[in-house]
């Protein structure tokens, strides 16, 4: 397993790209289950989650082929296969998306549960809840979900649906299920985050009828077939966000480019209040510390357009050099702590208490060998690497590989010191 070597601390300056977003790639393609033509795709990041979302769709009939500059030309062939397998979906909980759309296409889909996770339980119980609304007969048998289109007419029928709790997967399956239904659909309370508007884009440009995507209640207009399109995914807000964080812990100059300021709103401000210069551009922003103080500011995940669950552990690393003692609240998983035991490796003084971790500093980190947990407790040890005193080696990276494309380019073309070391399957 592939390691991280790390040298610190250092100042990054520079300007960095934002890649496509993960979280938008992945149910752009499951929705390419739904097309009869071709889809082109790009701005497609390239991460490990993105080439097993393409060989499940390979699986279960529409062949991938890149074209230049991240852009993946889907294609659907005559294919009657509806099974998603433990094999393909056990790594990437995201096969899960292929759960509506095969069930609306094909009228009947088995797929795999994608089982527990490091950051929490992660129960599918409202995908499950909104495709029973929408006509579908459901059952959980053998670790799969099995479900089927009932009767003759092989369509799904439009429905009004109010998700529990506003659920990021669960709003992009029903979404995909209710394009194809008969009538029309009504899904209320759903995720407002920008991955799913970019989703209702590309099943608009596909021949789709939505209205109110980005908002809490989405309506539908079922039609019978949808087509083919083009399509450019949006900015990885994610990804972006954490270089964004880097340039603030680091006291540095960092300028995103290709970015979507509107979509980094909740982290801009809290970089903003913690001390550091933020400037807005034509798809671009800079954040600037260099000489600042940075001081401490509280932060409590929740779903968009509040502060994202996917930046908590980034911005845990930076309080570690901020001034004071900062409370952050996860709301949104309930085993997001992992890094903390990490960060205190390093000499980070925190406290954790139920979902509330209590971050004091400024602490003078120190290199030390860490075990990366999760995609987004990696990329916070790299963070907080670049800001300790001597060499960092970050141990699984495979994690990080899942959802950030060349991190270590990117950070080597900010002046970073950092070294992929190739290592020992087991380790
Ligand atoms: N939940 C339920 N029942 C459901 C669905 C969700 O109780 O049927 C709960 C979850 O357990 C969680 C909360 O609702 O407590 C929100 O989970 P959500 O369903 O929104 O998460 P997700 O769709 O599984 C996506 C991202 C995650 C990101 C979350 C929250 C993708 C592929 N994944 O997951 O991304 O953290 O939304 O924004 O879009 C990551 O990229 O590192 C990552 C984990």
């Amino acid at each position: 397993m592939d390691r991280f070597r790390i040298e610190g601390p250092v100042v990054l300056r520079g300007r960095v790209r934002a890649s496509g977003a993960k979280n938008a790639a992945l149910p752009a393609l499951a929705a390419c289950l739904l097309a009869t033509e071709p889809v082109e795709l790009s701005r497609m990041p390239r991460v490990r989650d993105i080439r097993t979302m393409c060989r499940l769709l390979d699986h279960l009939g529409v062949t991938n082929e890149e074209g230049d500059r991240g852009t993946l030309l889907l294609t659907p062939q005559t294919a009657s296969a509806r099974e998603a397998p433990y094999e393909l979906v056990k790594t990437m909980r995201a096969g899960v998306l292929s759960l509506g759309p095969l069930l609306a296409g094909r009228g009947r889909a088995r797929v795999s549960l994608p089982g527990g996770c490091a950051i929490g339980v992660r129960p599918i119980d409202q995908h499950l809840a909104g495709l029973t609304a929408l006509g579908a007969e459901v059952r959980v048998e053998g670790g799969y979900v099995e479900a089927s289109v009932p009767g003759l007419a092989g369509r799904l029928r439009g429905g009004r649906f109010r998700f529990a709790l506003p659920t990021v997967t669960g709003t992009e399956n029903v979404l995909m299920a209710a394009v194809l239904a008969e009538g029309t659909s009504v899904l209320e309370n759903c995720a407002r985050e920008p991955e799913i508007s970019d989703l209702a884009r590309l099943l608009s440009a596909m021949g789709g009828r939505i209205e109110g995507a980005g908002t809490e209640t989405i309506t539908v207009h079922g039609v019978e077939r949808l087509g083919g399109a083009r399509h450019k995914i949006i900015p990885d807000r994610i990804e972006g966000g954490t270089y964004l964080i880097a340039a603030a812990l680091t006291g540095g100059d960092v300028t995103l480019e290709e970015a979507e300021p509107a979509d980094l709103a909740p982290l801009l401000e809290k970089l903003a209040e913690v001390g550091a210069t933020v400037e807005t551009g034509e798809q671009r922003v800079r954040v600037a510390a260099a000489g600042a103080e940075l001081c401490s500011a509280d932060a409590e995940t929740a779903p968009h357009p509040r502060f994202p669950t996917d930046l908590q552990a980034q911005y845990l690393a930076l309080m570690t050099q901020a001034r004071g003692v900062a409370t952050v609240s996860e709301t949104v998983f309930e085993n997001r702590f992992q890094h903390v035991p990490e960060l205190a490796r390093l000499g980070a003084v925190i406290e954790v208490r139920g979902g509330t971790a209590r971050v004091h500093g400024p602490t003078a980190l120190t290199g030390a060998h860490v075990m990366a947990t999760d995609l987004r407790a990696s990329a916070c040890l790299v963070l907080a690497a670049l800001a300790a005193r001597g060499e960092t080696l970050i141990h699984r990276i495979y994690h990080l590989d899942r959802g950030y494309e060349g991190m270590e380019g990117k950070l080597q073309s900010l002046g970073a010191t950092v070294e992929r070391v190739p290592g020992p399957d087991l380790d």
